[in-house]
């Protein structure tokens, strides 16, 4: 069974539909790519899978053992955390919070868990150091190693290389990888087509067309060929 099923979700604010006819599903070792223009309701869809936000209408049902907390969430980046007033361990250690409900305090399974995490992403150097002095590829990692103390089976990511530079891209792309070939399925927003269509198996195209698929047909399909032509792409095998 998939980890996740969407069926016939729509999408919206007060009641104003912003997406609608989603319908995927995801399963272990998938590596979902999200793809649209802005404003298509990429990041809501993200919100909604974690039920941080109802649907208008449809739904989404969980299996293979995975619980709607046990989702690892990567957010779209803003000035506001980049900010943020806290050292590098608290920030992975804040990603065990689903795991100990409201207990105002980490047990010693979840520090072990959060060390595990910031090896994983290499990171551990930087553990006592301030999250808001370090560069937006080390901070990426912060970010990738807390949502990982979230789960072992699903990571969702939005727009994880947004404002990075090549090399901190590569490095990020590479442990993301990493993770999906380690059985971690991967969902991933993103505007860097051409890279995350050499990463993905699956594809969700959001818009006034929506498309799903593997990455093979979402080449081949109108919708595909039509996007990587706008944007210049199409150079992908
Ligand atoms: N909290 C909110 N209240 C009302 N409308 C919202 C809210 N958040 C987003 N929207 C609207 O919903 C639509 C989809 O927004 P969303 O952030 O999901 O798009 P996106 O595909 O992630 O875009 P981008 O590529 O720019 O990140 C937009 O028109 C946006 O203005
Ligand atoms: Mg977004």
């Amino acid at each position: 069974m998939a980890l996740i099923t969407v069926k016939e979700l729509s999408l919206g604010y007060d009641n104003i539909e912003i997406a609608n006819n989603i319908n995927f599903s995801v399963s272990q070792g998938d590596y979902l790519c999200i793809v649209g223009e802005n404003g298509s309701g990429k990041t809501t869809l993200m919100k909604t899978l974690l039920g941080l936000k109802d649907p208008l209408r449809g739904q989404i049902l969980t299996g293979d053992g995975l619980m709607k907390n046990g989702i690892g969430y990567l957010p779209q980046h803003t000035d506001v955390q980049k900010d943020f007033p806290a050292s590098v361990k608290e920030i992975v250690l804040s990603g065990c919070q689903s795991h100990c409900g409201f207990k105002p305090f980490y047990s010693r399974k979840d520090k072990e868990l959060a060390n595990e995490n910031m090896e994983k992403m290499g990171i551990t150097h930087l553990k006592g150091r301030s999250y808001r002095q370090l560069s937006g590829g080390q901070q990426q990692r912060i970010l990738l190693a807390r949502a990982l103390c979230a789960t072992r089976k699903i990571l969702l990511l939005d727009e994880p290389v947004s404002g990075l530079d090549p090399e901190a891209t590569y490095e990020m792309y590479r442990l993301i990888e990493k993770l999906n070939k380690e059985n971690v399925a991967v969902i991933m927003i993103s505007h860097d087509i051409d890279s995350a269509l050499a990463y993905a198996t699956h594809v969700l195209h959001m818009g006034s067309d929506v498309f799903f698929g593997t990455r093979a047909e979402y080449l081949e399909s109108r919708l595909g060929k039509r996007y990587l032509e706008t944007l210049g792409g199409g150079e992908i095998a």
